[in-house]
């Protein structure tokens, strides 16, 4: 009888599996749609986090339009030859800096719309091989060279309307083979913190497209002005990073006026004590020596000699 159930329900589970190889450990997602050519689409599926049951061999995974806030570590691990990831659109706020472990031969990543603020840095530091990234519309701030790079082979970088006020070049000089860099829609700030980009874009100005477009939000006298506009005489008053050797003459001049200040006081305050001293000496002798000279002079008692001695003082005027 048992035997008999098996042998019917076996074709059953076989039938329903939604495996796309049969007999191969790793099923097609329910949410997705393998294809043969190694994409699996599992976009738009409300999904909280990546599907483990994928395939080894996936080459192209479409997770846009869904609800992955955080990417965890080791996330995509199991996914060797994967070439193309994207997560567009999905209200990504973190990202695990081992989240991408493992994508060694990954050349396309799309991050844009999602509510990146910041990355860790050596993020994207597996990702290697990687030829084009997406960051555009985050929330990034500001980018410091170790978030991004360096990425020896990146040769187009989207960072279109985000937060950018400013940007250092050593973000720029990480990424060699960069040819495409997308840098609009960011409220840059056009002070001395944007010298360094102003003069990378005049050497660089073929690798962004319409960078005569860029406008400047701020200072007030600059907005809406192209950045591209700047005079290099704009950039003249900003000074330039302190030496040690200004640090160590601050630091020296600091301390001497310091003890110069504290010796000041304390002959200060000397003069005025010993001024002090000597004008109440000299009240004391003021009392002393009036009282003592009717007594002296004999003025009680006009038939006394007046030449008797003057008392010795104890002070001196
Ligand atoms: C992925 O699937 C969605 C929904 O089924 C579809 O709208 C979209 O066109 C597919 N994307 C690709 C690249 O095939």
């Amino acid at each position: 009888m048992t035997f008999s159930f098996s042998f019917f329900l076996l074709p059953l589970v076989l039938i329903l599996s939604p495996s796309s190889t049969p007999g191969s450990p790793w099923n097609c997602p329910s949410e997705c749609i393998c294809r043969q050519d190694g994409q699996v689409n599992c976009s738009g599926r409300e999904l909280h986090s990546v599907p483990r049951t994928l395939d080894p061999s996936v080459q192209v995974l479409l997770l846009d339009h869904n609800r992955m806030d955080f990417l965890p570590p080791g996330a995509f691990t199991f996914l060797p030859r994967l070439l193309s990831l994207e997560l567009q659109d999905n209200g990504l706020q973190r990202i695990h800096v081992h989240a991408f472990w493992g994508l060694g031969v990954l050349k396309s990543l799309d991050l844009s719309a999602n509510a990146l603020q910041a990355l860790e840095p050596g993020t994207f530091q597996p990702l290697q091989a990687l030829h084009t990234l997406s960051l555009a519309g985050n929330r990034l701030m500001r980018l410091e060279p170790t978030w991004l790079g360096p990425l020896p082979l990146l040769q187009n970088l989207n960072l279109q309307d985000n937060l950018l006020s400013s940007m250092g070049s050593g973000v720029l000089d990480r990424l060699p083979a960069l040819h495409g860099l997308n840098l609009h829609g960011n409220p840059w700030v056009c002070d001395c913190t944007i010298s360094s980009l102003w003069l990378w874009l005049r050497s660089h100005k073929h690798l962004v497209p319409g960078a005569e477009a860029l406008l400047c939000v701020s200072p007030d006298r600059l907005t809406l002005r192209p950045m591209a506009a700047i005079t290099e005489a704009s950039f003249n008053y900003c000074t330039h990073p302190l030496t040690t050797w200004d640090l160590v003459v601050i630091t020296m001049l600091g301390s001497l006026s310091f003890l110069a200040s504290l010796a000041g006081c304390f002959i200060f305050g000397s003069l005025v004590t010993a001024f002090q001293a000597r004008r109440k000496n000299r009240s004391v002798c003021y009392h002393q020596v009036k009282r003592s000279i009717p007594q002296t002079l004999g003025l009680d008692d006009p038939s006394k000699n007046t030449t008797t001695n003057f008392p010795t003082l104890s002070c001196s005027l």
